[in-house]
This record gives C-alpha cells, sequence and structure tokens, in this order.
C-alpha cells in the first residue's frame, strides 16, 4: 500500500518467488513476551532465513548474542540494529542485523561505553524518537560506512532484519507493559542515527514511520534538534509526515526517484523540524553506567575515534554522508549552534544536499 516504485517491482518479483503463504512481518504481532516465537520469520527466501532469534533473555545477553527483539522505551533505554560481525556496512548486512542496546537486561547485546556521544529522545503525541551521535566503529560499522535504513517493511516484506520485532513502554503509564510496535524506521551511519517508533494506537502510524523514503536519511524522516554532546530528554510535537511538506500553501508529496535515475541531486523542500520543549539534559555518565564494563572492539576503535570527531562534532544526522572517506569530507557539513529550529531547518537541509551533490546513495 506504501511502497515505493522499486519495492513494488520488487513484490512483484518476489510474488512469484516466494510461497503464497508469506505472512509480512508488518503483519505478526506477538505479546510481550510470552507471546514471542524463538522466530518471528520462519521462512527460507531468496535472501535466506533470519539469522537470529526473538526469544530473547539472561542465557542470551551478551556481545555475541543474536537477538532481534528490540526496544525504544527512553533516554537510556534502547537498542540501535547494528551488524553481527566487525567491518560491516548498513547495505551488505541490513537483513541480518541484531539489537545492541544501551544497557543490559534485553538478552540483546550492550552498545559499549563510550560510543555514544549525543541523544535526544523525544516523545510527542504519534511517537517516540530518538536521535544522536555516536562511534559506529563500536557496533561493527566500518568507519565510513553512510548507512541505510531498516524496517519492518523490504521488497520481499520480511523486514530489515528478517524478523526483527520491536517494543515500547513509552505509550501506556505502565512501565512494565510492553506494546508491540508495528511500524517503526531506523537509520544509522556516519556516526550518527535516528530510531522512531509510530504508537500503533495512532491513526497515522505507517505515515509518521513511512519507509520509502530511504535514500534521504534522518534530517527528511526524523528531522529534529538532537545535538552531538548533549543528552536529552524532550517533549515535542509530531513531525509533517516524512515526504509531505507544504509549498505556497499547497500540501505536496514527494516522490523519491528510483536508483536506476542515478543520485538525487536536489529535493525540492526542507523538512520542518519540529519544536522540542521541555527539554531534560543528563549526563551521559549517569545514563549508561551499566554499559561501562563493555569494551568496543579492541581491533577498530582507533579509526572510529577519528571518525567520530570529524562527523559528529558538525553535522547533522543523516544516514548519507559518503562511501569513501575522500567523498565524505568533502560534503559541506553545516554546523550546529543550537535548538533553533530554523537554523537547523536549513541545517538539515545543507547536509542532506551536501550529501546529494557528493553524490552518495546508498544503493
Ligand atoms: C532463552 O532464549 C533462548 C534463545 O532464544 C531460548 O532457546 C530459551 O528457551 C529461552 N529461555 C527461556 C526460559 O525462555
Ligand atoms: C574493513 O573492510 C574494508 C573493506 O572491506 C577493508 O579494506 C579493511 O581493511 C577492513 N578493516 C579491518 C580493520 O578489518
Amino acid at each position: 500500500m506504501f511502497h515505493s516504485t522499486s519495492s513494488v517491482l520488487g513484490i512483484s518479483l518476489f510474488a512469484t518467488l516466494a510461497s503464497a503463504q508469506l505472512v509480512p512481518l508488518v503483519d505478526k504481532h506477538f505479546a510481550y513476551p510470552d507471546g514471542i516465537p524463538y522466530q518471528a520469520d520462519t521462512d527460507i527466501g531468496v535472501r535466506g532465513g533470519q539469522a537470529g532469534y526473538n526469544r530473547c533473555n539472561a542465557t542470551t545477553e551478551g556481545q555475541n548474542s543474536l537477538c532481534q527483539t528490540s526496544f525504544l522505551n527512553s533516554l537510556s533505554d534502547f537498542c540501535l540494529w547494528a551488524p553481527i560481525n566487525p567491518n560491516s556496512t548498513v547495505g551488505d548486512v541490513e537483513g541480518q542485523m541484531v539489537a545492541w542496546c544501551s544497557q543490559p537486561g534485553h538478552g540483546a547485546r550492550t552498545i559499549p561505553a563510550g560510543t555514544l556521544t549525543g541523544l535526544q529522545f523525544t516523545k510527542t503525541p504519534d511517537y517516540v524518537q530518538i536521535v544522536g551521535f555516536l562511534t559506529q566503529n563500536n557496533v561493527n560499522l566500518q568507519p565510513d560506512d553512510f548507512g541505510g535504513e531498516m524496517d519492518p517493511h523490504g521488497a520481499d516484506l520480511r523486514g530489515n532484519p528478517l524478523g526483527g520485532l520491536m517494543y515500547s513502554n513509552a505509550f501506556g503509564t505502565n512501565k512494565n507493559a510492553y506494546t508491540q510496535v508495528i511500524e517503526w524506521h531506523n537509520f544509522i551511519g556516519s556516526n550518527a542515527f535516528c530510531l522512531k517508533v509510530c504508537d500503533p494506537a495512532g491513526p497515522n502510524a505507517a505515515q509518521y514511520c513511512q519507509h520509502i523514503y530511504d535514500r534521504i536519511g534522518c534530517a527528511y524522516n526524523a528531522p529534529n534538534n538532537a545535538q552531538n554532546n548533549v543528552f536529552e530528554s524532550c517533549l515535542g510535537d509530531n513531525q509533517d509526515f516524512p515526504g509531505v511538506y507544504v509549498e505556497n500553501g499547497v500540501t505536496k508529496t514527494y516522490t523519491q526517484p528510483p536508483e536506476s535515475l542515478g543520485p538525487i541531486s536536489t529535493i525540492p523542500y526542507v523538512a520542518r523540524v519540529p519544536a522540542s520543549s521541555s527539554c531534560t539534559p543528563f549526563q551521559s555518565s549517569a545514563l549508561f553506567a551499566a554499559a561501562a564494563t563493555v569494551l568496543p572492539p579492541a581491533t577498530t576503535s582507533a579509526s572510529a575515534t577519528a571518525s567520530i570527531t570529524a562527523s559528529g562534532a558538525s553535522s547533522k544526522p543523516t544516514s548519507r554522508a559518503g562511501t569513501s572517506a575522500a567523498a565524505s569530507a568533502s560534503a559541506p557539513k553545516p554546523t550546529q549552534t543550537g535548538n533553533d529550529a530554523s537554523t537547523l531547518a536549513i541545517s538539515s537541509a545543507a547536509s542532506i544536499l551536501g550529501v546529494v551533490f557528493a553524490g552518495l546513495f546508498l544503493a
């Protein structure tokens, strides 16, 4: 119903290849925790089988975990999708990502202490979102990977990662009650990330957590006020639906061009950054004390340190920065100066356009 041209083509291709019984991942609903099966995806398709499992507990906890059940609860309690093995790229392993969590307790891997260098959690009427800066090499991504999008769709409807499930306790008043989130998206790359999970009780969850704009990054899919070296939990207004904008009083919908047409050379609008409010600042040491004993991969941490300095200090989160160090360095990087929405809206556009003109979009 909400697929891009390329996805539609993919679906017709896969429809002939996949078994008629394939149930799309977004139609698989499991109560937490007892309803969760060992694997949400038991199919073997052209992309193989599910890489990990969904029943995650104390037995599966640790840095070798293959847990594929994720959470976004709060500023201090969330998981990102990241690779199983060191030195990977999103484009290569998006179907096999596993959960890396900000704290132990979810039967998953823990994001090593010091990896997250700035975070903004925002709760709005229709979704919760966390956006931040990280040393992505510490979660098994190549330092210069410009990344891509994970969501519960994909051309074969099995999700990225295959079988990946998402839960949250942010939508009710009971912090012990986890709701399965049906619609979500997570971009990671260029040492930044954004993760938005939409309230399944909301009427527009699929639109706010739209998944068809996978080439235009966080600035268009999750426009935000996140700053490096700041850790804050905020309330906020809803964004516009990704891809929807108003020009001269007319509401328009952007169509992301297919990759066959080459790099995206221009985007006709700047995504509005909604106001955030009631922001509560935190020290990262207070947020992630429990992660302090988890060390990053020893062999690759040195290059990651240099990378976060170059990327995190001066650029907005966007999942599209460059396919090589040289190209990344040549892309214009805006300077973030504060929490002013209009400034940041322009910064977002400059960042994504810098990316665009460098011609560096993920296949
Ligand atoms: C813990 O998780 C593993 C791996 O998914 C599973 O095999 C095992 O049954 C789980 N244990 C319990 C008590 O649920
Ligand atoms: C990471 O992978 C790239 C490309 O495959 C390779 O050139 C590089 O040597 C690898 N780095 C490490 C630390 O393994």
